[in-house]
């Protein structure tokens, strides 16, 4: 266990293997981060994934009996956080399952039993001793379950999936493992998990704009706990909540014959040259949700696939699919690829940025078999447009 001040403890489990968390590639693992509080009313905020309870037991042994435990406070159902509560009431069968009405309504489709539900709302407290536990429901952060816990006498705020990210590691602070480090890992994480959910973010966000926060302690990754570092993130959160694009260029693509892929190369030369940040994905190397914490940070995104059986490479299918439902808005967009004998397919690529919250900037770029010097200069046109976008908007 790792004391974050007296009488709060963490004792989650660290899933350095992980690497993959349903599609999110996690390079770095992850860890599930469980909280013990003891009080008159020993309380345990969340638990980990089914394969962890052995470490967290372990781990909260190390601080009490945990038969002892009065409160379990699943402020999210998803079973990351929620696999291990069934194991650990068979130890203290006569703790209640603190939770909100969709909390309740999630962990009964999930579990099929009859737990002690206690069901809260925004704005209830839970007296546990000397400590009054303040909860505030945070619908669609990341499911709408979800909701946060507040400490009041310790200033600490349990916001679960929010600020988290998937990185395993023994240190547990941010500033321990290095604050960039951190940030990146957060960016991929909100990209990846909470981008779609801005406007929850913000209401969120000025639901506890008026509380003291000495640290906040996530679901998943490290704690942020410096004041400095707990108001960047947050600052950080209000940005991508407001799909605040930034000042870089991303070009993903996928080639068959390497058509499409000197296409991309000439953009990002182009793009390059004009000292616009950009970044080049190859869907062959690049995992998807790694392209997705480059969009983040972006203001163009560029797609390019070839054609295959009248529609596009398949990778690139699968990346849209995933760009679709996270909706990255306030974006533009732009399309290009060859194609041998049917170009009809290409309306996939820019029906899919659409659908994405993104304006296309010019039509795209389709190009037969393979390009010649003449059409690859031609790509200067995009590249004159994307100038002016960025010098004046
Ligand atoms: Fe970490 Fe939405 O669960």
């Amino acid at each position: 266990m790792v004391k974050i001040k007296e009488g709060i403890y963490w004792t989650g489990y660290i899933d350095w293997d992980l690497r993959s968390f349903h599609g999110y590639s996690t390079p770095s693992g992850s860890t599930y981060n469980a909280y013990l509080i003891l009080d008159e009313q020993p309380t345990l905020l969340d638990t980990v994934k089914h394969y962890g309870y052995d470490e967290m037991l372990l781990r909260i042994k190390e601080i009490i009996d945990p038969s002892k435990i009065k409160y379990i406070i699943s402020n999210h159902t998803e079973m990351d956080h929620s696999g291990s509560i069934e194991k650990l009431l068979s130890i203290c069968p006569q703790a209640q399952v603190v939770c909100s009405p969709k909390g309740e309504e999630g962990l009964r489709r999930h579990f099929k039993k009859n737990w002690d539900f206690k069901v809260v709302n925004s704005g209830d407290t839970l007296n546990i001793g000397r400590r009054n536990l303040k909860f505030f429901l945070m619908p669609m952060v990341h499911w709408p379950d979800s909701m946060a816990t507040y400490s009041v006498e310790d200033n600490i705020l349990f916001p679960n999936d929010a600020f988290g990210q998937h990185f395993a590691s023994y240190e547990r602070f941010a500033e321990e493992i290095g604050i960039d480090i951190a940030i990146k890992e957060a960016t991929k994480y909100y990209a990846n998990i909470v981008m779609p959910y801005g406007g929850q973010v913000l209401k969120a966000l000025e639901a506890l704009s008026g509380i003291k926060i000495d640290a906040i302690c996530p679901s998943h990754g490290l704690i942020w706990r410096r004041k400095e570092d707990i108001e960047r993130i947050i600052s950080l959160y209000k940005k991508w909540a407001n799909y605040e694009p930034g000042k870089s260029v991303v070009i993903v693509y996928d080639t068959m014959w390497h058509s499409t892929q000197m296409m991309a190369n000439v953009l990002y030369e182009l793009i390059d040259k004009e000292n616009i940040a950009v970044k080049l994905c190859n869907l062959q190397n690049t995992h998807i949700s790694d392209v997705i914490a480059e969009i983040i940070s972006a203001k163009v995104v560029m797609v390019g696939s070839p054609i295959l059986n009248n529609k596009i490479l398949p990778s690139m299918g699968a990346f849209l699919t995933y760009l679709k439902g996270l909706k990255p808005k306030n974006r533009y967009g732009f399309t290009f690829g060859s194609y041998g004998w049917a170009k009809a397919g290409f309306k996939e690529l820019e029906d899919s940025l659409k659908e994405s919250g993104m304006e296309l900037l010019a039509e795209g770029k389709y190009i037969n078999y393979v390009p010649d010097s003449i059409e690859l200069d031609g790509l200067k046109e995009i590249v004159d447009k994307i100038k002016n976008i960025m010098l004046n908007k």
